[in-house]
């Protein structure tokens, strides 16, 4: 489906963001792990977090549907698990690919085979398969690198692992193991990405410890998580925040955003260039066990340029095309250094959003691990820009449309339904 969106007046007014997709998958997943039910309010409906439910169920948990959220009637953290020798279908969820193996790898005697989407099957799981097979799984996939894969469960040992690149999806699957594991296990992470599982964890009761850049987890008996709240997604939030930065005399509230400080790097990279950005966003280095919720007002104005070292890629990972378009906006050069993860994600993004904002005429080139872009603060001209079947690559088209002088085509724009299905009706109210 094709969709275009013409350069629109100020957006105006108050916003809420779809629920958090992240939280979302864990809440499932952890959720099925858990031997009481587990109420999860605000679960995002989106077909990501319709593949995690499914697979969920197909393991023999239970899931209901309750008044605006759902009702996760888990099998325990110990249990055989259901259609061992079957295949589990992931769609286009990375995070449910990466994570759900954890779990599969701490069941004896289980076979499972896991498959999805066209672009999950472009999506390496050796990252995962490693330190599984480190701690006694047999992990087995296509070209010993992609999907579809086939996990073999043990008896699991701990490890001490140190993570080779920065990615939350790896830290929760190593985690997961790390529970069903004999003895202790103990993570490296060098650069911090977001710790959602950590905070979830700690409420179900699992002892998890950090000290600087190490995670250690023990190994527990049953998971003891209370009713879950999911907070907006800052990342689908993000999309309406940059319209609303770089079209003109855009004014937005946004309420009940999630604002842990390891998902808002987007936010705090905005304000440096300049950006009218003002909410309480957690402190960096803020350890807890809840997701802080808060509100965000937003207006647009003049942008500087800015630089984005390695530290700060895994806080924005799922923004940084957001803030390849602030920077063609801003004045100035703007670059993101050490992003190569964005080549893996759901589509080449670096080559998705250099390919697609030069050909809305912005000055903008790719770099080894990630992109220099300049601008001179005035407005994108526009065009057509290809979504690569990527959700977050069409909202970006969409959000440049806007902004621009003639209008944006997106091919494509049906992929946003992966993770923010009314994201085009949420925009266009807006205007
Ligand atoms: C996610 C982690 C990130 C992110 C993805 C969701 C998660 O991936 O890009 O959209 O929920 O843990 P990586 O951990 O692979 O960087």
């Amino acid at each position: 489906m094709n969709a275009r969106f013409e350069p629109a007046g100020p957006l105006r007014g108050d916003y809420v963001p779809p629920a958090d997709k992240s939280i979302s998958h864990r809440a499932a997943l952890f959720g099925a792990m858990c031997d009481e039910p587990v109420p999860v309010s605000g679960y995002l409906d989106s077909a990501d977090t319709r593949s995690t439910l499914d697979a969920v169920m197909t393991l023999g948990a239970g899931v209901e549907e309750r008044d605006g959220g759902v009702l996760i009637r888990g099998v325990g953290l110990h249990a055989p698990l259901e259609a061992t020798g079957g295949l589990l279908n992931v769609g286009n969820a990375g995070t449910l690919m990466r994570l759900l193996p954890g779990w599969l790898a701490g069941v004896p005697g289980g076979v499972w085979t896991l498959d999805g989407d066209e672009s999950i099957r472009r999506r390496p799981v050796d990252r995962v398969a490693e330190p599984l097979r480190a701690m006694g799984a047999r992990v087995e996939a296509r070209g010993g690198r992609y999907p579809p894969f086939t996990v073999s469960g043990a008896a699991l040992q701990g490890i001490d692992y140190e993570l080779p690149v920065a990615s939350a999806q790896v830290k929760s699957c190593v985690l997961i193991a790390g529970m069903l594991a004999a003895g202790s296990t103990t993570i490296r992470e060098r650069r911090v990405s977001r710790d959602h599982t950590e905070r979830m964890l700690r409420r179900a009761r699992v002892p998890l410890e950090r000290d600087g850049e190490l995670l250690t987890v023990s190994a527990v008996d049953e998971l003891e998580l209370d009713a879950v709240a999911v907070p907006g997604d800052p990342s689908s939030a993000a999309f309406i925040v940059a319209a609303a930065l770089i079209v003109p005399g855009s004014r937005v509230v946004v309420r009940d955003v999630g604002l842990n400080w390891t998902r808002t790097g987007f936010y705090a990279i905005a304000q440096r260039m300049g950006a009218v950005i003002v909410g309480d966003l957690e402190q960096p280095g803020a350890e807890a066990e809840s997701e802080p919720v808060g509100e965000l007002d937003v207006a647009s104005g003049p942008l500087e340029g800015t630089e984005v070292p390695p530290d700060e890629v895994p806080l924005a990972i799922d923004e940084l095309t957001l803030v390849a378009l602030l920077g063609a906006y801003a004045e100035g050069e703007t670059v993101v250094r050490g992003a190569e993860e964005l080549r893996l994600k759901e589509s080449d993004r670096i080559a998705g959003v250099v390919d697609g904002l030069r050909g809305l005429g912005a000055d903008i080139e790719a770099t080894e691990d990630g992109f220099a872009v300049r601008g001179d603060g005035s407005s994108l001209r526009g065009g057509t820009i290809d979504a690569r079947g990527d959700h977050r690559m069409a909202m970006l088209g969409a959000v440049a449309g806007l902004a621009s002088l003639d209008g944006v085509d997106v091919r494509g724009m049906d992929a946003a339904a992966v993770s923010y299905p009314d994201f085009e009706r949420d925009l266009r109210a807006l205007i």
